[in-house]
């Protein structure tokens, strides 16, 4: 297993340009399937998760390759709707295929994506969407097979704003007779990503962005050419290590409409920001100050994947802050690794109240999860000595290389890659 080392101490300084959206191309490469023919989707991130959905569209059938930051996908050839257990267990996302095979073959099988280590992630939202639609769901065990000769339209409440049943529902409402409104849906920009791509292969959608989406069902989609959005996660989470290092940095390629919570979050700790149509500039020279109470919600408010990025500038912040996370109930692990690095943090049930200290302190600390690696990353590079991140193909999947975005801010940071015999040899 791959680690990062990282000399900590130094505040990051220079300009990078952000990858595109993980979150967004998933799905847009799982509705692919919904046209026959070649799709071009530019700007996806070479990342774990998304060679996991390609690897998945060539179970399929389809064709899929890379060329450089563009995918490249065949979907006439794909012959079958069954989506295989091993890759499923790999990816939660994985689900995302459910609502357009089942659109293009009448049929879908897939496996239950199970919990993580962030919560429980359950689907009921997914297959009561799918049924209001006229599926019929069949659960056995694990498996569970979708049926419905023809998709029909319908109105369908979402008891939570879910971003993936929002999805879901779309891909497969896209081709249903008739209408269909989701109410109370998700509004992250990642659906308005997926409208966009959608009506490009000749959908008719409204409303994405807001909490109410209307889908008029088409006889068929063609293929397309589409740009992803950049990452707004990935973005965040740069701001939030130049600030955390008082360092200043130019991002590039930025939808700074898309972090309006944090950059209010941040500018009340002190931090400056300055925005120029993509390009936002982060500098910061003074200890952030804390902030009285953060919650995370559903879009526009506090996103839950920059959480515990955000909790390690609050960790070296001048007072007490309480962070509450009301998305997933297992995502404070990061908790106790940047508490051996020095930080004073207690959490009671979902909430976390952190007395900032001056600095941290270098330590070995595991990755639990994605965004949790990237906090201890964070927390490494604002650290004083050396932090070793173990358990790195958590980052792997929603950062591209981050040793390499972050080494050309000036960070001190080099991973070792295992091999087999145990020996540990720069990556
Ligand atoms: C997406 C993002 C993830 C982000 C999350 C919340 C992708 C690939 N992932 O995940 O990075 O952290 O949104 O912003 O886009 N729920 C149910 N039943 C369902 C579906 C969800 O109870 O059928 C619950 C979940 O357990 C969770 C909450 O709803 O507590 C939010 O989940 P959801 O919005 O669906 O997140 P994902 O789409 O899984």
């Amino acid at each position: 297993m791959d680690k990062l080392v990282i000399e900590g101490g130094k505040p990051l300084s220079g300009t990078i340009a952000i990858h595109g959206a993980k979150n967004a191309a998933l799905p847009i490469l799982a509705a692919s399937v919904l046209a026959c023919g070649t799709v071009t989707i530019d700007h996806v991130p070479k990342l774990l998760d998304i060679g996991v959905m390609l690897d998945l569209l060539r179970e399929l059938g389809c064709r899929a390759w890379h060329e450089g930051e563009t995918v490249v996908l065949d979907t006439a050839p794909a012959h079958t709707s069954h989506v295989p257990e091993t890759l499923m267990r790999q990816m939660r996302s994985s689900i995302f295929l459910m609502g357009p095979l089942l659109a293009r073959f009448g049929e879908v099988q897939v496996y239950q994506p199970g919990g993580c280590a962030i919560g429980e992630r359950k689907i009921d939202l997914h297959l009561q969407g799918l049924e209001a639609l006229g599926a019929e769901v069949i659960e056995l065990g694990n498996r569970i097979i979708c049926r419905a000769p023809r998709l029909i339209g319908n109105d369908i409440h979402l008891a939570f704003p879910s971003v993936g049943a929002t999805e879901n529902i779309m891909m497969a409402a896209v081709l249903a007779e008739g209408r269909t409104t989701i109410t109370n849906a998700a509004r992250e920009p990642e659906i308005q990503d997926l409208q966009r791509f959608l009506n490009k292969m000749g959908a008719k959608i409204m409303g994405a962005g807001t909490d109410t989406i209307t889908i008029e069902g088409v006889r068929r989609l063609e293929p397309c050419r589409y740009e992803v959005i950049p990452d707004r996660i990935v973005t965040g989470t740069v701001m939030v290590a130049a600030a955390a290092t008082r360092g200043q940095v130019t991002l590039q390629n930025t939808n700074p409409a898309h972090l309006t919570s944090l950059i209010h979050v941040l500018r009340r700790c002190g931090v400056q920001i300055a925005i120029d149509g993509d390009i936002m500039k982060v500098s910061s020279s003074a200890r952030p100050k804390a902030i009285e109470r953060i919650v995370t919600s559903p879009y526009p408010a506090f996103p839950t994947d920059l959480q515990s990025q955000l909790m390690v500038l609050l960790a070296v912040a001048d007072g007490t802050s309480i962070m509450k996370e009301t998305i997933f109930e297992g995502r404070f692990k990061h908790v106790e690794e940047l508490t051996r690095m020095g930080a004073d943090i207690r959490v009671d049930m979902n909430a976390a109240f952190i007395r900032g200290v001056p600095r941290l302190y270098g330590a070995t600390v595991e990755a639990t999860d994605l965004r949790a690696g990237a906090a201890l990353v964070i927390a490494g590079l604002a650290a004083q000595g050396r932090t070793i991140v173990e358990q790195v193909h958590h980052i792997d999947r929603g950062y591209d290389r981050i040793e390499q975005m972050l080494s050309r801010l000036g960070a001190r940071i080099t991973r070792y890659s295992a091999v087999p015999d145990n020996r540990v040899v720069p990556g």
